[in-house]
């Protein structure tokens, strides 16, 4: 019998990341990283961080396991091309077998690249995803990589994506494919206790956004059946086993957020987002994102003189959860009619109770607009420095996103971006 062929996806690929989640995580690193053969790893890290305890503990973990270090401390908040190449030169240099990454989504991902461009050395485009770069798939496996994320965050730690500012286009793009994907995440709560109340709300957000997304992205049934499966997208669109890993981080935040912006003490607060931040590493490592990370990623690129609070940076930057939310309530109004029991549903999460369908986006935008204000989030565009006259160019960086426009629930073409961008400027 031959099989009927289909012309829309019927499969789907169920990527599990292995991580190990809980307080005392840390002081297992060096064990896990021996166990994985390696003798002298490259850590990666950023210069505030260095200076932590928490850093310090994983030095230690490493050291007592009998592994050797050799510690990159320059990464740059918000990574840049440039920023990544010279983590790359460093790790060429190292001769290290493995990769540490102790840090946040800026540092793990410049611990992605290093490892990538010093496996498979290759001019920087070549891995970076079109139309931007070339696209090209990584040639075979790259070295081990443990990575132990300290914001409740970005779920580097279960992606195969690594994000950075491409300065010569002023937008962000990434790299992305399986083989980025780190071979253990080391989630330690322990590590927020640290976090300024700013850092822990924007990647706060940067969580709701992957599991809002994640959840409302086209589903997976509706993308065309890939010609091989070896071709099949990393972000598959929303699906059954994303959805589970979603709704439970979007309650989490719902119910913890607030507190875990508001006090460092609170730990039940801050390790519930924790938690929560992985989960939703998990949906959009395999779901992926849409229409906010679109156009944060032209808002991030065409930065003015923005400097954000909390932010240990010496440069102008838009924090990544922050460029992704000033756009989600808008976006919620324009997507909603396209899955509104999901909307509904993510609306109830947050706090704003049952609602009809077709009050569905509306209550959605109302519910993130409560939870920026409680939590001191700039209102929209304007507060970050953008006026009408970016919008032209805020609607190229975001049109040139188009792997991540594909997944959105509903065609989303220039004109419609415009309309987004305008109304994004202002929030509440
Ligand atoms: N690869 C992915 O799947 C993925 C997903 C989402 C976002 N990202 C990227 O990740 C980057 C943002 O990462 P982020 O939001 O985790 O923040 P970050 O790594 O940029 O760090 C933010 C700030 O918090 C400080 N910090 C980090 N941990 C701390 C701690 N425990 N105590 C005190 N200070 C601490 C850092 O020094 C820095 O000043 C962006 O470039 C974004 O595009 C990547
Ligand atoms: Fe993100």
């Amino acid at each position: 019998m031959t099989p009927t062929p289909h012309e829309h996806e019927t499969v789907l690929e169920m990527e599990a990341p292995r991580v190990k989640f809980g307080r005392g995580a840390i002081d297992e690193l060096g064990c896990e990283a021996a166990a994985l053969g390696l003798r002298r790893v490259a850590l990666f890290t950023d210069a505030h961080l260095a200076r932590l305890e928490f850093v310090e503990r994983a030095r230690r973990s490493l050291r007592a396991a009998g592994v050797d270090v050799a510690e990159f401390d320059r990464v740059r908040i918000e990574p840049t091309d440039a920023s990544f190449r010279e983590a790359a030169a460093f790790a060429r240099g190292a001769r290290a077998d493995g990769y540490v990454s102790v840090g946040g989504g800026s540092v793990i991902d410049t611990a992605k690249a290093a490892n990538l461009y010093a496996t498979y050395p290759a001019p920087f485009e070549r891995y970076v995803n079109a139309p931007l770069g070339e696209g090209a798939p990584i040639p075979g496996p790259l070295a081990p990589h443990i990575a132990c994320p300290t914001t409740s965050g970005t779920g580097s730690e279960c992606t195969g994506i690594a994000i950075f500012d491409f300065e010569a286009h002023d937008v962000k793009t990434g790299i992305a494919s399986r083989r980025l994907r780190p071979t253990l995440g080391v989630v330690d709560p322990d590590a927020t206790r640290t976090l300024p109340a700013p850092v822990v709300a924007s990647s706060g957000f940067d969580v709701l956004a992957h599991a809002l997304e994640s959840f409302t992205a086209k589903p997976y049934t509706q993308r065309a059946r890939p010609a091989t499966p070896l071709v099949r997208p990393l972000s598959q669109g929303a699906n059954p086993y994303s959805d589970l890993a979603c709704v439970e981080a979007l309650r989490l935040l719902g119910a913890f957020l607030e507190r875990a912006v508001h006090d460092a003490r609170d730990d039940d607060a801050r390790e519930a987002v924790m938690y929560a931040a992985t989960l939703a590493g998990i949906g959009f490592g395999n779901a992926g994102v849409h229409v906010p990370h679109g156009m944060a990623y032209a808002v991030a690129g065409l930065v003015h003189a923005f400097v954000p609070a909390g932010y240990e940076a010496d440069h102008a930057m838009v924090p990544h959860g922050m460029s992704v939310i000033v756009s989600a309530p808008a976006v919620a109004r324009f997507t909603a009619s396209a899955a509104p029991a999901k909307h509904r549903r993510v609306a109830d999460l947050l706090g704003a109770g049952m609602v009809r369908d077709d009050e569905a986006g509306e209550a959605l935008a109302a519910a993130l607009s409560r939870l920026m204000r409680a939590t001191a989030m700039p209102n929209g565009l304007r507060a970050l420095g953008y006026t009408d006259a970016d919008v032209p160019a805020l609607v190229a960086g975001a049109f040139a996103q188009q792997r991540l426009l594909a997944n959105a629930p509903r065609p989303t073409g220039e004109a419609e971006l415009t309309t987004l961008f305008s109304d994004a400027m202002t929030i509440w």
